[in-house]
C-alpha cells in the first residue's frame, strides 16, 4: 500500500513538473488556454459557457449555447503590444450546423487610446461541417501600431441556432521573448553546452585583477556538413575557393550524387569509385566526416537503364551485389548510409519485384554487410511540409522493429520557393517523428528566397528550429555555392566566380561560428578564482593571461562533450 502510494505521487509530481515545463516555455498569453476551467473567459452575456467533458485534450472543453448573433463566442482580454506580431491557434468542434456549411474564426477586437474600435479576423475555416468533428484553427495578427486601450480576442462565426464547443486555445508572440525562440534557446542552452568549471590556484605575489583566462572554443563537435558536387571539388574550381569554403566552413560533408548507384555504374559492370574515393580522401585529410549517400533511390526515374531491364532474381541479385561491393570498397570511410532514398515517394524495387518488403530486405543486406554502419531512412515532405510526416513515422517503427541496424531518420528540409520556415511547424513534426525514439538528422537543408535579406532569414528560422530540437543530431546544407546548387543563386550563401559571402552565408557564418561557439575572457578580479564558462561542445583551448603576457606554457586544450569538466590550474609567476 505504502508503495503503491508513493508510486502515485511520484507519478503526480512528475506530470506537475511536467505540465510547469509546458506552460513556463509556451509563453501563452491566455489564461485557462486549455479550457479546463473558465477563468479570465467571458461569454457576452446571456451568451451561456460551461464546461463539458468532450475536449480535444485534457479533461475539458467549453460549450457556447444560447448564441444570438453570428459573433457570439468565447472571449478574453489579450495582452499585446503596438506592431508585434502574434500566432493563434484554438480548436473548435460543432454541435449541430442545421444542414448548412458554417465558418468559424479567431478574431481581435482593439479598442484604441482614442477610444476607437477595429476588429481583424486572426484565423477562420469556412465550410465547416458536425462531421468534420474538432477543426483547428491557426493563423496570425499583428497588433495595429496605435496606442491601445484594450484588446480582446474571440471565437466566433457559425450561425446563432449552432452550439459548439471551444479548446485549446493559444495566443503566443512571434519572434518575441515568449515564443519559439525561447523553446528552442532552452533546447540549445541544454543540449549543445556543457559547464567547464575552471580553478585557479595563484601563489601569493599574483594579483587576481592580473590574470585573465581566455577560454576559446576551437572546433565544434555538433555536424554542420554540406552536399558537395564531386567534380567541381576535385577539379579544385574557382582557384581553390570552393574547397577552401567546405574545409573551413564544415566539419561533415556528403557527396550530392558521387556515390548513388547510376553514378557509380552507368552501365552494367563498369563501376566508377575513383571520383567519390579522391573526394572522401581529400575530406578526411582536413578533418571532415562523410555521410554516404545512397545505396538505392526507389523512384523510378532515378533508376538507371540497365537496372530498370532486370527482373526477378537477377534484379535482387544485382542489388545485393552493389550494396555488398559499394560498402566493401567504403569501408571504414563513411559514417552513414542512406540506404532507399525516398522509398515513401518511390516504390519502383518492390513494384519490379511485387515484394512489399523489399524495403526492409535492402536494409537487411547492407546491414549483414557491415553490422557497424549507422544506416539511414533519408525523405522529403516531413518537415518543410507535412504531406508524409506521419507515414514516415509508421515507417521508421516499423523498420526500427525489423532489428535490420536503421540507427537515424534522415529529413531532408528542402523549403519551398518563398517559404518562410515556420519553427512552431517545425518543431512539431520533428516532435512527430522523434516518437520513434531514434535520432534525427537533417541531410538536405535548402531555403529559397530571390531576396538574399529574407533568405538569411529563413535559414535562421530553420537552423533554430532545427539545431534547436533535441532529437536532432546533426544538419547537412544541400549545397551553398550558386555555381553548384542544384536551386541556384536563390538559395545561395555564397555566390559568383569568387565565392562571394550573401546575406544568407552571413547569417550562417555568425550563427555556426559567433552565435553557437565559445570565446570567454574572465579577468579574475571580476570572476574570482574559480568560475564557471557554459560552453558549447567542441575542441577548446584556456589560454592564461598574466598582465598582458599569454603564458603559453599554461595554456591547456581539452575536449568538452555532454560531460561537465573540470579543470585546475596554478598560476605561479
Ligand atoms: C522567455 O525568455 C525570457 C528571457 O530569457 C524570459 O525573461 C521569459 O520569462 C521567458 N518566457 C517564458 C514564457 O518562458
Ligand atoms: C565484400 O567483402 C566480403 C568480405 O571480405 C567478401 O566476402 C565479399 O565477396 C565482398 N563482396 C563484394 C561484392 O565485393
Amino acid at each position: 500500500m505504502v508503495n503503491r502510494h508513493n508510486h502515485w505521487t511520484m507519478a503526480m509530481l512528475h506530470a506537475a513538473a511536467f505540465l510547469c515545463l509546458l506552460v513556463s516555455v509556451r509563453g501563452d498569453l491566455l489564461h485557462s488556454a486549455g479550457f479546463e476551467s473558465l477563468a479570465h473567459w467571458d461569454c457576452w452575456s446571456p451568451v451561456h459557457c460551461e464546461l463539458t467533458t468532450t475536449a480535444h485534450s485534457g479533461h475539458h472543453a467549453v460549450k457556447v449555447t444560447g448564441r444570438q448573433e453570428n459573433w457570439q463566442g468565447p472571449s478574453q482580454y489579450v495582452s499585446v503590444q503596438p506592431g508585434h506580431q502574434y500566432h493563434v491557434t484554438g480548436y473548435v468542434k460543432l454541435l449541430n450546423d442545421n444542414g448548412h456549411a458554417q465558418s468559424v474564426k479567431m478574431t481581435l477586437d482593439y479598442h484604441f487610446a482614442d477610444d476607437t474600435e477595429d476588429y481583424a479576423t486572426a484565423a477562420s475555416v469556412s465550410n465547416v461541417h458536425v462531421r468534420d468533428g474538432w477543426v483547428h484553427l491557426t493563423g496570425g495578427f499583428t497588433a495595429p501600431s496605435k496606442a491601445l486601450k484594450q484588446t480582446r480576442i474571440y471565437f466566433e462565426g457559425p450561425q446563432p441556432s449552432v452550439t459548439f464547443l471551444v479548446d485549446d486555445a493559444s495566443v503566443t508572440q512571434v519572434g518575441g521573448q515568449t515564443s519559439w525562440r525561447n523553446v528552442t534557446d532552452h533546447v540549445i542552452e541544454q543540449m549543445r553546452k556543457s559547464n567547464i568549471h575552471i580553478h585557479v590556484t595563484r601563489s601569493q605575489d599574483v594579483e587576481q585583477a592580473d590574470v585573465q583566462i581566455h577560454v576559446v572554443q576551437k572546433k565544434k563537435s555538433f555536424p554542420f556538413g554540406t552536399a558537395l558536387n564531386v567534380h567541381k571539388y576535385n577539379d579544385n574550381v574557382a582557384n581553390g575557393k570552393y574547397r577552401d569554403f567546405i574545409h573551413n566552413h564544415f566539419n561533415w560533408a556528403v557527396p550530392g550524387n558521387a556515390l548513388k548507384w547510376y553514378a557509380i555504374e552507368s552501365h552494367q559492370g563498369q563501376r566508377n569509385f575513383q571520383p567519390a574515393l579522391d573526394m572522401i580522401h581529400r575530406l578526411h585529410s582536413r578533418g571532415l566526416k562523410v555521410r554516404g549517400h545512397n545505396l538505392i533511390w526507389s523512384v523510378e526515374k532515378y533508376v538507371q537503364g540497365w537496372v530498370k531491364q532486370l527482373t526477378g532474381d537477377t534484379l535482387r541479385h544485382a542489388v545485393q551485389h552493389h550494396i555488398q561491393e559499394t560498402m566493401n570498397v567504403t569501408r571504414g570511410m563513411l559514417e552513414h548510409w542512406d540506404v532507399n532514398n525516398e522509398n515513401l515517394h518511390g516504390h519502383w524495387f518492390e513494384e519490379r519485384l511485387h515484394d512489399n518488403n523489399y524495403n526492409i530486405e535492402v536494409f537487411r543486406i547492407a546491414h549483414n554487410a557491415d553490422p557497424t554502419m549507422k544506416l539511414f531512412l533519408n525523405e522529403y515532405n516531413v518537415v518543410a511540409n507535412g504531406e508524409k510526416t506521419n507515414a514516415y513515422l509508421a515507417q521508421a517503427k516499423q523498420v526500427k522493429a525489423a532489428n535490420v541496424g536503421l540507427y537515424g531518420i534522415g529529413v531532408q528540409c528542402h523549403f519551398g520557393e518563398e517559404q518562410n520556415p515556420d519553427p512552431d511547424t517545425i518543431k512539431a513534426r520533428l516532435d512527430t517523428l522523434a516518437a520513434a525514439g531514434l535520432p534525427i538528422w537533417v541531410t538536405e537543408l535548402d531555403v529559397i528566397a530571390q531576396d538574399e535579406n529574407k533568405r538569411a532569414d529563413f535559414l535562421e528560422h530553420a537552423l533554430r528550429a532545427l539545431y534547436g530540437h533535441p532529437a536532432v543530431e546533426g544538419i547537412l546544407l544541400w549545397g551553398f555555392w550558386d555555381q553548384a546548387h542544384w536551386r541556384g543563386e536563390k538559395a545561395s550563401l555564397v555566390k559568383g566566380d569568387n565565392l562571394e559571402l550573401t546575406a544568407a552565408g552571413r547569417r550562417f557564418l555568425d550563427l555556426v561560428e559567433n552565435q553557437w561557439m565559445t570565446d570567454e575572457t574572465h579577468v579574475l578580479s571580476q570572476s574570482r578564482d574559480t568560475f564557471t564558462v557554459r560552453g558549447f561542445h567542441g575542441d577548446y583551448e584556456l589560454h592564461v593571461i598574466y598582465k598582458g603576457h599569454d603564458l603559453t606554457n599554461l595554456k591547456k586544450t581539452f575536449t568538452l562533450g555532454k560531460e561537465n569538466l573540470i579543470v585546475k590550474l596554478t598560476v605561479d609567476v
